[in-house]
């Protein structure tokens, strides 16, 4: 029998045991019967479970490793930067759910395009915005102020994209996680030595670093930096 139980310290996260006993993150999902990455969906009295794979989405693989907190709950407002098509910004929209908000920004139209069609048409806490990151001038408008910023772009400079929309959009005291690769930053470089200096730039602009979470062994040279504004 499948049977499901909170997290034990994140509202809208949950455990599923299957009946083969496996042990599986997963969130509520807002959109039933719909998958949006192939994921496992268990019912479980009335209610529908997703499988959050922690190979597929950076912030599973953190909560898998022990982060501290996700800063995430019913009606949070988030800005999601680099939803690609959307595996890990349909989790955030399961645990903020209809009180809460997701503008997810991408710059890819491929990407966009099924994002909108797959993730975002079935839920109506996702507001799609397609533009850059590095211009949030051209979208705060829409945004207002958020309580979280995800920057997840896979670009060099992640903790100046996350300094500039922070000015914009992010409430003092709210904060931002960056999913740094080091080596997609400078492939010579001593991965620790990158993510380092990503972190000093946070530092020098109003940020105070809470954590650092190291991705392995679900994302290689990946670590998740946690930030209060
Ligand atoms: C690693 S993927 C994101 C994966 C996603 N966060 C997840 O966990 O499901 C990086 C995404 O960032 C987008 N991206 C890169 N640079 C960007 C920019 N300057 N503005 C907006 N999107 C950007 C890419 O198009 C790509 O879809």
């Amino acid at each position: 029998m499948v049977t499901v139980k909170s997290h034990e310290k994140f509202n809208g996260v949950y455990w599923v045991a299957s009946d083969e006993g496996e042990k599986i993150l997963a969130t509520k999902n807002l959109a039933p019967g719909i998958q949006v990455y192939g994921e496992r969906l268990f019912k479980v009295k009335g209610d529908e479970y997703r499988a959050w794979n922690p190979y597929r989405s950076k912030l599973s693989a953190a909560i898998w490793n022990k982060i501290n907190e996700i800063y995430l709950a019913s009606g949070s407002k988030v800005l999601y930067l680099g939803t690609a098509t959307g595996t890990t910004a349909s989790h955030v929209s399961d645990i903020i759910g209809n009180e809460g908000v997701l503008y997810g920004v991408d710059f890819a139209p491929r990407v966009m395009i099924q994002f909108k069609q797959n993730v975002a048409q079935h839920r109506r806490n996702i507001i799609p915005i397609f533009a850059d990151a590095r211009k949030p001038r051209e979208y705060a408008h829409i945004v207002g102020k958020v309580d979280l910023i995800y920057c997840d772009v896979a670009q060099p400079e992640q903790a100046k994209i996350l300094v500039d929309n922070a000015l914009l959009t992010l409430k003092s005291g709210g904060h931002g996680m960056i999913a740094v690769k080091a080596r997609s930053i400078d492939s010579v470089e001593d991965p620790e030595v990158v993510y380092k200096r990503e972190i000093r730039i946070l530092e020098e602009n109003s940020f105070k670093i809470l954590e650092v979470v190291n991705l392995e062994p679900y994302e290689k040279d990946h670590v998740l930096v946690v930030a209060e504004y």
